[in-house]
């Protein structure tokens, strides 16, 4: 029997739980009229299709993901305001997309490239930055006084490292979570299909501006940084300007909003959960298994897109060339065909084969980086969360169909 299911539609949000399970038993390659896209909830499908992308290409992932929506006065308007400021024509720019949305072989060869700066050896040198970060940001952490633990920890953390690795100045750092807040407002949520009156053509030209004097800056004085390293003119294989400030624009929001709403995931159970900080405090080994189970269970990015580059058959059903399939990554986390009772955040679990940051070609250049962070914010703050309740009421989830955490977690010091 079918299920009633729109990815990108706000009403399952607050819990897509059940929803998922429905639709894993009774419709797993589910038709969503108004979204008009395949939707695929088990394990099994959402891996074949994403390792295998010669059937199921990327392309969608820009092309549901930056919708303009119809183009009005408005936003023509908006569009030529953007070419004006920056000399990039925005259709070319949508065009060319960025690594996440390429195929093979371009997707492959620039990945070779831009994979340079995630080597382990870069990665692990954060460690001591990111410990000093929230280390400083618990100092404020006081008896009595609410403590936003997305706005003091989770949000600054992956911002300031993301942008020390790039290279941009710190002072930079809050327009950056701006600038990714509003794509992804634009992307997936509230502001999505009205791009000219959210401003976020404004904002967006602001940022491309920013980034392409960044580069051409690196490519006359190079330093020890990411945008560095892409601009190197020595480099054979160097990425044109257009490609660089993609790349950089893809790594600020996925390397920021997804990172904010896994520890802000991992302290919304934890805090419910003494058992397991008590298990944290007293042997910090366990922290990684905290995080792959966080990951698992309230996955932060909930879907990604392909589209079919031919006609493909999946349980049954004839999925036409060129159709949009919505790849459910956080019900396949929950296919209880894999992970048995899903719905129990259960720490000595095995939770390989998670599909959190996606799998195959395309699977999370920031992996590492992320696994870091998470990490060291659980190290540092587990003791302390041993002393904290929440308070302020249930937060709200933020308002996007792709990302999900919670978009407030107050939290109170006692005593
Ligand atoms: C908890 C944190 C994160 C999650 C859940 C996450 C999730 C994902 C997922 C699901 C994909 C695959 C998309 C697809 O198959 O279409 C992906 C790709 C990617 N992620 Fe992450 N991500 C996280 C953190 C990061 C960080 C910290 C960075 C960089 C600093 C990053 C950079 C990237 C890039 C560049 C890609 C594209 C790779 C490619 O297309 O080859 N991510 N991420």
């Amino acid at each position: 029997m079918e299920v009633e299911f729109e990815p990108l539609a706000p009403h399952w949000r607050e819990d897509p739980h059940p929803i998922h399970r429905q639709l894993r038993d009774r419709d797993p390659v589910h038709w969503a009229p108004e979204s008009g896209m395949y939707c695929i909830s088990r394990h099994e499908d959402v891996s074949r299709a994403l390792k295998d992308p010669e059937a199921f290409s990327s392309a969608a992932m820009n092309s549901v993901l930056t919708d303009l929506g119809p183009i009005g006065p408005r936003l023509a308007l908006a569009l030529v305001g953007f070419l004006l400021r920056t000399r990039v024509d925005p259709f070319e720019m949508q065009r060319r997309g960025s690594l996440i949305s390429m195929d093979a072989p371009r997707h492959d060869a620039l990945r070779a490239i831009v994979s340079r700066g995630f080597s382990p050896r870069r990665i692990a040198a954060w460690e001591g930055r990111a410990r000093r970060i929230v280390t400083e940001a618990l100092a404020d952490l006081r008896p009595g006084i609410p403590f936003d633990l997305i706005e003091r920890v989770a949000v600054p953390l992956p911002v300031t490292i993301i942008a020390e690795m790039l290279g941009v100045e710190p002072e930079r750092q809050r327009d950056f979570k701006r600038w990714s807040d509003a794509i992804v407002a634009v992307a997936s949520g509230p502001a999505r299909g009205n791009p000219a009156a959210s401003g976020l053509l404004r904002e967006f030209s602001a940022l491309y501006v920013y980034l392409r004097d960044c580069a051409r800056e690196r490519r006359s004085a190079p330093a020890d940084d990411l945008v560095s390293l892409l601009v190197d003119p020595s480099q054979e294989d160097a990425l044109d300007e257009l490609d660089v400030i993609q790349f950089v624009v893809l790594l600020l929001v996925a390397g920021n909003e997804t990172t904010t709403n896994l520890i802000g995931n991992m302290v919304q159970l934890l805090i419910e959960r003494e058992d397991v900080l008590r298990r944290v405090v007293d042997d910090p080994c366990v922290a990684p298994a905290v995080v792959e189970e966080t990951l698992r269970y309230e996955s932060p990015i909930q879907l990604v897109f392909r589209q079919a580059t031919r006609e493909v058959e999946l349980r049954g059903t004839r999925i036409p060339k060129d159709a949009v399939l919505a790849l459910l990554l956080g019900s396949a986390n929950r296919d209880e065909r894999v992970f048995p009772e899903p719905d129990r955040f259960d720490l000595d679990r095995d939770t390989k084969g998670h599909l959190a940051f996606g799998f195959g070609p395309h699977f999370c250049m920031g992996a590492s980086l992320a696994r870091l962070e998470a990490r060291v914010a659980l190290e540092c703050l587990a003791p302390e969360l041993l002393h904290c309740k929440r308070v302020g009421g249930a937060s709200p989830w933020v308002d996007s169909f792709l990302v999900r955490g919670p978009a407030r977690l107050e939290l109170e010091r006692q005593g």
